[in-house]
């Protein structure tokens, strides 16, 4: 068996598909893959395909249906990569809420992979299955960072510019508030290059100015300036929104998180509902308690150090 974390952006989402950098960080909610012998390849899963009782999809089947694409790909590319193909049953077990910004598919492809490829007795390298998930999620989505597949496969903290990905010292206690709205990812990104295509001068500004953000909370962080952090998460958020991926409820919990006493709060990932992180140090409690009495769901999150690990 396999498992692999949850991550949240901390900056730079969006404007990292543009090569700007992005910080991001493991946090401790994790996607378990088991695999098991079989005489035909199927996938027993309830928290991602989302039915009540335990779902049992040959291939087949598997192919109509669109949340299960990523870890289809996940398995033709593992065959594929390591030149075997085998029959087996893949069990998947998540408490990551699913299409929320969270990394649910990234990390359901990196523990798939791993998982795999060690049933098939060619266990790879930590640096392979971060770049196989990566080359998932563009294949899946049409257009993909690194930001996502590479903190759930190396944990901890994470700056990624283009193909450059480097572990960073991130310890923030955040505060995850979820609108419980689901966001699609490869749609967002396309809205952006729309919107980027129809004001390319003014956009391009806007994409730099969130690359700024990042490596202006490189040092923030480094040098824990709590204010600097707070500020600099609430000015991510505006240009997110002026990017057009920020919905009223996200722009609410925002709003709800900064009124009791976050030193800053942004969305988090690519948007059109998802969740906010919200920087909060001391005032943690009052924050989910606001969040969810404002009937959403809310919970402290914890740095998660390990990735993608065998189990
Ligand atoms: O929706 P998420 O959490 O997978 O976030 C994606 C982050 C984007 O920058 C919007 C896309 C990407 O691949 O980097």
């Amino acid at each position: 068996m396999a498992s692999a974390p949850a991550k949240t952006i901390l900056f730079g989402e969006h404007a990292v598909v543009y090569g700007e950098p992005s910080i991001a960080c493991a946090i401790d909610l994790r996607t378990k893959a088991k695999i098991s012998k079989s005489d035909k390849i199927e996938i027993k899963s309830r928290d991602v395909i989302k039915t009540d009782v335990d779902a049992i999809l040959d291939r087949e089947n598997m192919r109509n249906k669109s949340e299960l694409r990523y870890i289809l790909t996940a398995i033709d590319k593992t065959f594929e990569k390591i030149g075997k193909e085998k029959n087996f049953s893949l069990e998947i077990d998540s408490n990551i809420p699913v299409g929320v910004g969270l990394g649910s598919s990234a990390s359901v492809v990196a523990s798939t992979i791993c998982a795999l490829s060690n049933f098939l007795k060619e266990p790879l390298e930590i640096k392979e299955i971060s770049e196989l998930a990566y080359e998932v999620e563009l294949e899946v989505q049409g257009a993909a960072s690194r930001i996502d597949t590479s903190v759930v496969t190396y944990g901890g903290g994470i700056l990624v510019k283009g193909s450059d990905v480097r572990l960073i010292d991130v310890n923030l206690p955040l505060v995850i508030g979820n609108t419980g709205i689901k966001g699609d990812t490869g749609k967002l990104v396309s809205m952006v290059r729309e919107r980027r295509e129809r004001n390319p001068e003014i956009i391009d500004r806007i994409i730099a100015s969130i690359g700024n953000i990042t490596l202006k909370a490189l040092d923030a962080l480094k040098n824990k300036d709590h204010n600097k952090i707070g500020e600099l998460m609430d000015i991510n958020h505006g240009l997110l929104d002026s990017l057009g991926v920020v919905t009223r409820e996200l722009s609410e919990l925002v709003h709800l998180a900064r009124r009791e006493g976050s030193l800053g709060a942004k969305m988090t990932g690519a948007g059109g509902g998802g969740c906010i992180i919200a920087y909060a140090p001391g005032k943690e409690n009052n924050v989910v308690k606001a969040i969810r009495e404002a009937g959403y769901s809310s919970f402290i999150s914890s740095i998660s150090k390990e990735g993608v690990r065998l189990e």
